[in-house]
């Protein structure tokens, strides 16, 4: 069997799928089926789609819900999110509601500053360089122009360009360090050719055998791209929704929060579930989620330990829950034009520039965490849970709405387990309950 192949991309897909039902499917039809079964049927939106990546052979759903009622700087949004995760629109919704009824959510960009690196080698005299960079500053803007114009007429560009000596790290290692204003885009390509231009403009003015250009890429850390977000409330505010006072609520929330703040493994989790939100909304934006997960971890542990991302607080009677993120994303390019429930989430949204999808995101992070921690200090974070996998082991065995019914009255009371499910469901069908 030839499980390697030659020239597997110019393959039309019907025969990339033949290629890999006989190698690794054992020839299964029933893998062909599953495969076809998620082509659109419309060729057009099939074709759009095949031509995001390189050797498609199907789509791969996941859910797009909505959370609704989510108040930020007074207007009312309904959030897009798509998650594999059962509980999470139920949270953010659940949370939105709340805070809605406490004043809402207040956010703001703090900073839009994004950065990205040439990174070469240089053998020659240190001050020198210095020198040269200097002067050659001007030729790299004028090199990069054909990219800037642009962005310069929406009122982005180049803010600086440094160099930084990492000599003491490691031998004869040198970086342009440049930041870029890149307004609604995330701007990932017009850094990384701007880059690539300023990284020619040294190679053709320093010496070839003191130079080597190593590398040109943006960065995806992007601690100078910060929005913040809070929800605010007197204490009282906090209770009636558990068996806690509004008091216990706020002490004790505070408290899971002063753990993550302290406590890594606890944090990782507790990021996890503010990941949860955010990661939804950039995936419906059609934003690159991997560079934001990527650049928050980082910024998550920027003193030298890793810790929550949000805070919490009880001030004076008032209790007081924020997040402070950096996330670089865009409203237009990439995706954004191109992926049709891409450009209806952005409408869901009202049509948000990158400042307004940043307050955005960083208060589903917000709202997300606080559903979770609210579960956590309160009802235990199975019960939600529990109800979604009784639901989930329904519907695998192909629950009549009636036994639905039934099953979940049933469960109010007893524990979930998989056999006590199984057990329980066919007591049901044998007419035994
Ligand atoms: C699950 O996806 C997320 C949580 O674990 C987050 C948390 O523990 O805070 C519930």
């Amino acid at each position: 069997m030839a499980k390697s192949i030659n020239g597997f991309s110019k393959l039309p897909k019907t025969e990339k799928i033949d290629w890999l039902v006989e190698n690794f499917c054992e020839g299964s039809p029933e893998a062909e089926k599953v495969l076809k079964q998620y082509w659109n049927a419309d060729a057009k939106l099939q074709q759009l789609h095949d031509e995001f990546i390189e050797n498609t052979i199907s789509n791969f759903y996941l859910p797009l819900g909505l959370a609704p009622n989510f108040l930020i700087n007074e207007e009312y949004l309904t959030l897009p999110m798509v998650i594999e995760e059962s509980s999470v629109v139920a949270a953010a919704s659940k949370a939105a509601k709340f805070w809605s009824e406490r004043g809402g959510f207040k956010a703001r960009v703090i900073s839009t500053e994004k950065i990205g690196q040439v990174h070469f080698k240089y053998s020659g005299d240190r001050i020198e360089l210095e020198k040269t960079i200097e002067q050659l500053k001007p030729k790299m803007l004028e090199a990069a122009k054909p990219i800037t114009q642009n962005m310069e007429k929406r009122g982005g560009g180049i803010l600086s360009i440094d160099l930084v000596d990492k000599t003491k790290e490691l031998k004869e290692y040198f970086q342009l360090f440049v930041t870029f204003d890149t307004r609604d885009s995330m701007g990932a390509n017009f850094i990384n050719s701007c880059l690539e231009k300023f990284a020619e403009v040294l190679e053709t003015n320093l010496p070839k055998e003191q130079l080597t250009v190593i590398m040109s890429i943006l960065s995806n850390y992007v601690p100078e791209c910060l929005v913040y977000a809070e929800v605010s409330c007197i204490v009282d505010d906090l209770g009636g929704d558990s068996h806690l006072s509004g008091e216990e609520f706020a002490e004790k929330f505070v408290q899971a929060v002063n753990i993550a703040e302290v406590e890594p493994y606890r944090a990782v989790t507790h990021n996890k579930g503010v990941m949860n939100g955010i990661d939804a909304v950039v995936l419906a934006t059609g934003n690159d989620f991997r560079a934001v997960e990527a650049g928050v971890h980082a910024f998550a542990s920027k003193d030298g330990r890793y810790t929550s991302l949000t805070h919490a607080e009880i001030k004076n009677g008032i209790f007081r829950f924020w997040i402070e993120i950096p996330l670089a994303l865009g409203t237009v390019g990439g995706l954004t034009s191109l992926h049709p429930l891409v450009k209806l989430a952005l409408d869901i949204l009202q049509r948000p520039n990158a400042l307004e999808l940043m307050k955005i995101t960083a208060v589903a992070g917000l709202a997300q965490n606080f559903a979770a921690l609210r579960s956590l200090i309160t009802t235990g974070i199975q019960q939600g849970h529990m109800k979604m996998h009784l639901m989930n082991i329904l519907n695998q065995h192909q629950a009549t709405k009636e036994e639905k019914k039934k099953m979940v009255d049933f469960f109010t009371h007893h524990t979930i387990t998989h056999s006590s499910v199984i057990e329980q469901l066919e007591k049901l069908r044998a007419n035994e309950l």
